[in-house]
């Protein structure tokens, strides 16, 4: 915003609505990925660039405005994915990003609590965020104790009676959208066996050799898990095996049913699908058959879709992103995007940072190009700040963080976590305000 020394004259300020910085990183990378989050330290780096400031417990769209930033700012990048994701109302019905959010810690799912004193879950969908929560379910507890899963959801999986977990897909075995190294995770899953439908499998054999690379492995994967017999020392394995886990292809969700002395699951009826068309783009269409799957827990995750977050923003509701050209919110200079915000809600966090690097790049153009106006200087945090602090909002800082993520390693390190999370914002302010 305004000019600091001639050849670094850029100031980049980050405002976040948690105390806590990183998203999904923080908040929706499995617990027992440790090693995903390692990109936390090259955030960070960044984060501690002298020309870089932080502002947590700031929401934009409620504590400040997006037209407020735009007229703080020479330029102002959206990336605040505010995910929604379809739920329903009985007990043991849940949404893959509120299940996620409660083991991973977010503040606004600690209330959750899920049921988990039934046998069979069913999850609904069959991508990576699915085969997360599927492997948490059947997790041996000792492996999940020494990750930064929250306290509550450790004890309540100790306690879990989950013994088996089925994963719906409305389309078949070619067109699963987990990648190979996740469902490897599934397969080696220690104390598990697969428990497949060997008739979903027709004719896969026969169109493997024209698949694509990366799908040819993973269907293969699943060939191998769902057809071979294993060897003797995996069938030993499967034999001793006290939990199960399958895929279900070709069935759409039609209803939860309720049982009806209680208000509670019982289990869900699923429409029978055939595929029109093949490969990636095949159709599932639905057929008058229906089949009931009795379990007491369903978890949806059939995708992410972000919501706008100030009426002011062009918002395409249908592909739930924001118009774009490379980065550029259409029909609005000075405003850009990125994250799941530009793109949709696909991709890994690999993808997501080289499209965040286009977008800068989009805007270092802008500038170069005389587009963006930055000839005269503009305030930047000096206001904003004023103004939150008229709103009676204390931001956090990065320093200020850095104080919550100590105490949350040292709370770790008593019970050999890489740290234990602090579950709600008071707490969190409390500990920065030290
Ligand atoms: C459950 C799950 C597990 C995943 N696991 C992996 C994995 O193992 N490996 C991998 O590579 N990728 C994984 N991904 C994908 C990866 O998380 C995403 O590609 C990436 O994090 C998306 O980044 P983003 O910046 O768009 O969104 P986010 O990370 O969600 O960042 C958006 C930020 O905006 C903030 N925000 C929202 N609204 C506001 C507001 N009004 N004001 C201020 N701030 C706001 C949010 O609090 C959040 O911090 C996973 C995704 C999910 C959902
Ligand atoms: N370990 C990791 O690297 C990791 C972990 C978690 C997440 N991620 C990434 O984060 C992104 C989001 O993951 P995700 O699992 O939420 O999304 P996803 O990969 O898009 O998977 C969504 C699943 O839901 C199904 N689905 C969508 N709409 C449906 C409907 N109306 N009815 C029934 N099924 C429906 C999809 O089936 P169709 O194919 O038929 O649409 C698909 O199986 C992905 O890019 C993922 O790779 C990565």
């Amino acid at each position: 915003h305004h000019q600091r020394d001639q050849y670094h004259p850029y100031l980049v300020d980050i405002y976040e609505q948690l105390p806590v910085p990183f998203g999904l990183v923080r908040f929706g990378v499995a617990p027992d990925h440790p090693e995903v989050k390692n990109v936390i330290n090259t955030f960070t780096q960044t984060a501690r660039h002298s020309r870089c400031s932080f502002y947590g417990n700031v929401n934009v769209g409620k504590d400040v405005s997006v037209e407020e930033l735009q007229q703080a700012y020479h330029a102002v990048v959206l990336v605040t994915t505010q995910t929604i994701l379809p739920g329903e109302d009985l007990a043991g019905v849940y949404s893959a990003k509120d299940f996620v959010g409660w083991y991973n810690g977010l503040p606004s799912c600690q209330e959750l609590s899920p049921d988990l004193s039934c046998e069979t879950a069913v999850i609904l969908g069959q991508g990576n965020v699915a085969l997360d929560v599927a492997r948490v379910l059947l997790s041996p507890i000792d492996i999940l104790k020494k990750t930064d899963i929250t306290h509550p959801a450790l004890e309540a999986l100790a306690e879990s009676q989950v013994r088996r977990v089925l994963i719906v897909g409305r389309r078949g075995p070619m067109q699963v959208a987990c990648t190979i190294k996740e469902l490897r995770e599934m397969v080696n899953l220690p104390d598990t066996r697969p428990e497949m439908v060997v008739a979903d499998f027709q004719g896969v054999i026969d169109a493997l050799k024209d698949l694509p690379r990366p799908r040819k492995r993973l269907t293969q994967l699943l060939l191998k898990t769902a057809l071979e017999i294993p060897g003797e020392m995996e069938q030993e394995r499967r034999n001793k095996a006290s939990r199960t886990w399958g895929f279900r292809f070709f069935r759409s969700p039609v209803k939860v049913l309720a049982d009806p002395d209680h208000n509670r699951t019982a289990g869900i009826r699923l429409a029978v699908n055939r595929l029109e068309g093949s490969g990636e783009g095949a159709c599932a269409m639905l057929t008058e058959e229906v089949e009931d799957v009795s379990c007491g827990l369903v978890i949806s995750s059939i995708g992410y879709r972000s919501v706008p977050i100030d009426p002011s923003i062009p918002f395409d509701s249908h592909k739930a992103i924001v118009p774009n050209t490379m980065g550029r919110v259409q029909q609005a200079a000075g405003l850009y995007c990125s994250g799941w915000l530009k793109t949709g809600p696909t991709g890994v966090i690999a993808t997501t940072m080289n499209n965040s690097f286009d977008t800068a790049r989009s805007l270092m153009e802008d500038m170069d190009s005389g587009v963006l106006h930055i000839s005269s200087a503009k305030p930047g945090s000096q206001t904003i700040r004023a103004l939150l602090e008229k709103r009676g909002v204390k931001p956090v800082t990065f320093s200020n963080w850095e104080k919550i993520d100590s105490v949350e390693v040292k709370r770790g390190e008593a019970t050999g976590k890489p740290r234990e999370k602090l579950l709600t914002v008071e707490e969190m302010l409390q500990v920065a305000r030290t």
